[in-house]
Parts: structure tokens; sequence; C-alpha cells
């Protein structure tokens, strides 16, 4: 017979105590606890997920390398950091509507028409209603196999019966294991039945992809114990309004974090987006004061990317600050380093900081760039068009180095741009000098004297 027991879970980041608790000892919320019912049954029920491994000299295991699986879509095998790794298991996170079911449906019809069997499994579609998307997506590869249902024991009897070399959930909150009381989507059933999926996965070494759905503040699925349990945790992010979306990388057992692919919704699908670079600078008017282009560092490339800064009196006591897509706490600081050592002042004004194209960047490399649009807007004189600026910037107002100057400034002078602003600590020779002159400042003072 099985025993049954609970327990209460915190349900924003999955923390588990024997008793009801007020606060969150692990994330501090308040009142987020609730009981959940598990009943452990007795050892059988997992036995077939043992590994029963013993332990190996380091020297006789072989190594894995270069076993990845392409899955024709550039972006995404980029993200994953050169294609899927075998046994892996991959978390994509997403708002719904934003197109992760589109996303790794074209994903896995380039796999099927690359001959490999895969398994979709959702629980959210009807098999109808999958067809309806594939026929717009174009995908009828009859390795493809569609499999509606969200019981986890009836979804791994399935996969072993396929054997299939890799597996879709869609989405892990519609799955649910009949060992537990609690419904679908709480945070006890995603944690089980992810753990199940995902050493499956390790044991057949059969790579999982499970789609999860964003709660309000932004965790996939409640608790962010999925994001530790997974190899790669995707965010697919965007605006549902526009038709760019951004894949994100935030953690990578395989490959490089916060790398980026783009993509634009059209309505045959998702397509890539080659040259990010100029799709975010595609609508940058032109000799316009706030405006500035920086070439940032997103995962192994650079892209250049938009900061424009709106600075305007204030008719409030306390004076607004908005930043989106750069780091509120960076933005106030580099407002104080302007108005104190540069005497500019703009702290009595309202700012309003956006990188356009809805592009994050969150690395010190910008600040002075996010400084040079701020002074911009404040004076009302615009920076050069084709200058792009470089540096960060210290509390004294010093300008730092940064690092991958070179790679930088190569996809300025790709993409026209004809002069670089970088700090005096970062002027070492570039190897085949790109055709664009490089300006080094080492002071705030001296971007302010020399750039308007
Ligand atoms: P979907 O993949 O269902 O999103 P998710 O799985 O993240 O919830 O995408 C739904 C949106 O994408 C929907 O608003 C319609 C749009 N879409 C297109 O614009 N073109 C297309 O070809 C497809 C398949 C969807
Ligand atoms: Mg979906």
């Amino acid at each position: 017979m099985k025993k049954s027991k609970t327990n209460f879970f915190c349900q924003h980041c999955g923390y588990m105590s024997p008793k009801w608790l007020g606060k969150c000892p692990s994330c501090s919320g308040w009142n987020c606890f609730a009981e959940e019912l598990i009943s452990r049954s007795d050892e059988g029920a997992r036995a077939d997920l043992r590994f029963d491994g013993k332990p190996l000299p380091i020297n006789d295991i072989p190594a894995e390398e270069g076993k990845r699986i392409s899955t024709g879509i550039v972006e995404i095998d980029r993200v994953l950091g050169g294609g899927i790794v075998g046994g892996s298991a991959v978390l994509i996170g997403g708002e719904p509507g934003i197109g992760k079911s589109t996303l790794l449906l074209q994903m896995v019809q380039n796999l099927a028409a690359g001959d490999l069997k895969v398994l979709y499994v959702s629980g959210e579609e009807s098999a109808g209603q999958i067809k309806l998307r594939a026929k717009r997506i174009g995908a009828s590869a009859k390795n493809l196999l569609v499999l509606v249902e969200v019981s986890l024991e009836r979804i791994l009897e399935q996969i072993k019966a396929v054997q299939p070399a890799l597996v879709v959930i869609d989405s892990i909150q519609t799955v649910y294991a009949s060992e537990l009381m609690s419904a679908p989507g709480s945070v006890g059933q995603v944690r089980e039945t992810s753990s199940q999926l995902i050493l499956f996965a390790k044991k057949f070494a059969i790579p999982v992809f499970l789609i999860g759905h964003v709660t309000k503040d932004g965790s996939i699925a409640g608790p962010k114990v999925l994001e530790h349990m997974v190899d790669t945790v995707l965010y697919f992010e965007g605006d549902s309004g526009h038709a760019y979306r951004i894949i994100r990388s935030i953690k990578n057992r395989f490959g490089p974090t916060n790398e980026i692919g783009v993509f634009e919704m059209h309505d045959q699908g998702l397509r890539e987006v080659p040259n990010p670079s100029s799709f975010f600078l595609a609508e940058r008017p032109q000799n316009v004061a706030g405006s500035v282009v920086v070439p940032s560092i997103e995962g192994t490339r650079p892209i250049l990317v938009e900061i424009q800064a709106l600075v305007s009196a204030t008719n409030l006591g306390m004076p607004r600050r908005t930043a989106i897509g750069v780091d509120y706490n960076r933005v106030s600081l580099l407002v104080a380093v302007l108005d104190k050592i540069c005497g500019l002042h703009i702290s009595s004004s309202d700012i309003f900081i956006n990188v356009a194209g809805g592009a994050r960047v969150e690395e010190p490399a910008v600040d002075l760039g996010i400084v040079a649009a701020m002074a911009s807007s404040f004076l009302d004189r615009p920076l050069d068009g084709r200058t792009v600026v470089l540096g960060e910037v210290g509390l004294t107002g010093e300008v730092r180095a940064i690092s991958q100057m070179e790679a930088r400034v190569r996809e300025a002078a790709r993409l026209g741009f004809t002069r670089c602003l970088i700090p005096k600590t970062n002027a070492v020779k570039f190897s085949g000098m790109p055709k664009i002159d490089v300006i080094t400042i080492s002071s705030l003072k001296e971007l302010l004297e020399n750039s308007f």
C-alpha cells in the first residue's frame, strides 16, 4: 500500500517545509506556502529510472564532444552552443502566445526532414490544432510524430515504444504524475514530472525539450527549481505586438550564456534574422539628440544597439527615472557621476532610457553610451550619426577598459560606422586595422569636450 504524506511548498521558489510557514526562508516571499499531498510509493516505481552506475576512472570515460545534432536553424544552434547535445534537457520559457510551440515545431520538422524520428508531445492542443499550425509552417515530415497526452506514465511508455531521437514536451505544466494528488502545473507536479523526464533523457541519451510558461513575475513555471534541474534554459522573449522575437540562453552547461538568436514572426512561422545589428538599427533616426549606438557583446557575438535617452524638465517633486533594456541602478549611478563630476546638472530632470528594438544590454561596456545619450539629450546636441561609443564609467568619472574591443570595433566598421570613441586603456593596435577612426578618451570630461 502507498503511504500518503503531505508537505508544504513555496509556490514561488519550490522550497519544501514539513510545516506551514508564513515567510519563505529561501526567497523571502510572504504567504506563499501551499500544502501538497505527496505519496512516495515504495522503490519499484522508479526502479527503471535508475542508472545502476559504477565509479569509473576518468580516463576510461569516452569523450562525447562532437555528438551534437544540428537543428538546421542557425540561430537555435548558436544559442544551444553549437547544436543539441545527446541526453540534454532544455527548458524553453516564454509568455503565452510568444511563439514557443511554433519555434519547436519548426525545429522538429527540420530534424524529422533530416531523417531523425522526433516525438512532439502536446498537452495543450488537440492533434487537429497542431496539424493546423503544422500546415501553416509547412511541417509534414513523416518522421515527425505527434502525441496528445498529459499523463507522465503514458508519455514515458510511448517514448520507450517509439524510441525517438528527440522529445518535445509542450508544456511541462500540463503533464501530471499520478503518484501525486496535486493538480497539473502545481509546484510539486512540475518538479516531479520534469525530474523524471530529465532522468529518462539522461539514461537513454534522448534530448528532451521542455516548454514552460512564464508566470507574471517572470520565472518559469513558478518554481525556480526547474531551472536548476535542466542543462540549458532558454527564454523566448519579445513583444507580441512586434514581429521580432529573441531567444536567449540564460543557463547553458554546453555553451556560452546570454547568447541570442533573433527571429521575426511571419504568417508562415518564424524566420531567422541573420544580421541582428542592422535589424536593431533599422529605424534609427538621423541626427537627433539622445541617440547613441553601442556595440554590445551578446554571448559570443557583437551586436550594435541604439540607446535612446530623453532628459526633460520635470514638473514633479521627485523626478522620474525609467530604464528599459538597461540596468536601472547603473543609470542612477551614471546620472550621479554626470551631475557631480562633470557639473552637468541633470539629476533634477526626468530621465528615460530605452534600448531600441527591445534589445537588452546589461554589461558595463555600455556605460559610456548611456552617458553620451543622456548628455546629448540634456544639451540638445546630437552626437555624430556615424560614431559608436564604448567604455565602462567609474565613480570618479574615469573611463575604464572593456573586454573584446576588437570584435566590437570590427562590427561597427562592418556596418559603416566611421568613428569610435573608446577608453584610452583599450587603445591597442588591431591586426589589419578596420576602416574606422579610433578616438581614445580617459574621462567623461573629455567625452563632453570632444563630442558635443
Ligand atoms: P504559439 O507558438 O502558439 O505560442 P506559444 O506556444 O508560445 O503560446 O504562437 C502563437 C502566436 O503566433 C499567435 O499569436 C499566432 C502567431 N503565429 C503567426 O503569426 N504566424 C504563424 O505562422 C504561426 C504558426 C503563429
Ligand atoms: Mg504553445
